[in-house]
């Protein structure tokens, strides 16, 4: 079998696409842009190279966009300082603290003093707690996006086993509750790995739906998969290579080549999942500017 793309930059274009047009018909209607707000604490070269693509996405669908960017050395008082400005800013629809922050300061504590009505990446406790009990809130960006792909490729979830490997709060933790859900989009049954996990390939090989956010190349190989698994890949790894001008290559969690004549469906590292996130941050700062208008739920 050779695995069907998963086109994530098509998708991700696509919504964005529609995502201009609401943006469009939401200012026409006499409404503020949306605005979205971004905190860089220090000069992380990824997310230097992440909020570039965050803030030309919001040119892009037409969302007014600001990075707030504070020095590395900055106290976790100046920076809640900070973020309680953005919160009591009416002109700010959403804030996004970029991760991870330098280790003197607590992404817990950052993360919960921002406002949860602002939480465009949907990681402040009271959303994921909405998440987790079905109620609408911000979803995660990364496992919304997967969703999104799920359903434009009409690939099915309910009732699948699906693993996810990796339990972080950005990725794995939130994906894992969004693919067990009864009530929500999800349905599946759901195993969730993380590097405690004894015999990792006696799990995955079950998979019909396999996840993988663990950030370390090559982890997942094309004997760990049972044939015709759908294979959603979120790795995106910097790795040496001279011959490009970088001198480095992104490539994702999984063994791409030899995955790709063993699952049914793959997403490619870059072009995969990453252009969702970035596409679901956007329709985030929409819903929020809106919600601020009229409370939806
Ligand atoms: N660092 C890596 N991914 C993300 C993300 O989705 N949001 C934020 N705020 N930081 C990140």
């Amino acid at each position: 079998m050779s695995a069907k793309i998963i086109d994530g930059k098509k998708v991700a274009d696509i919504t964005m696409n529609l995502l201009k047009e609401d943006v469009e018909n939401w200012v026409k209607a006499g409404f503020r842009r949306p605005f979205l707000k971004v905190v860089q604490v220090g000069n992380d070269p990824a997310s230097t190279t992440y909020i570039g693509a965050k803030t030309r996405a919001c040119q892009r669908v037409g969302i007014d966009t600001d990075t707030a960017h504070l020095p590395d050395t900055v106290s976790a008082k100046e920076l809640k300082e900070a973020i309680k400005s953005f919160n009591e800013d009416p002109t700010v629809d959403g804030i996004l603290v970029q991760l991870p922050l330098p280790s003197h300061l607590s992404a817990h504590d950052v993360i919960e003093s921002i406002d949860h009505k602002k939480d465009v990446d949907g990681f402040h406790p009271m959303n994921v707690g909405r998440l987790t009990v079905d109620q609408p809130t911000f979803k995660s960006c990364t496992p919304a996006g997967i969703f999104e792909l799920f359903n434009y490729y009409s690939i099915p979830v309910k009732s699948k086993h699906a693993v996810v490997v990796g339990a972080s709060n950005i990725v794995g933790s939130p994906m894992a509750i969004m693919l067990s859900r009864e009530n929500a989009s999800g349905k599946a049954t759901t195993t969730i790995c993380h590097k405690f996990t004894k015999d990792l390939t006696s799990h995955t090989i079950s998979a019909d739906i396999l996840v993988v956010a663990a950030g370390q190349p090559n982890l997942i190989k094309a004997e760990m998969i049972k044939e015709g698994a759908v294979v959603i890949d979120v790795g995106i790894n910097r790795v040496a290579d001279e011959t490009t001008d970088k001198g480095y290559k992104l490539v994702g969690d999984c063994d791409y080549d030899a995955i790709k004549q063993k699952a049914s469906w793959i997403t490619p590292v870059p072009g995969g999942v990453g252009p969702m996130t970035v596409a679901m941050l956007m329709k985030n700062t929409l819903l929020a500017a809106k919600k601020s208008i009229y409370p939806l739920d």
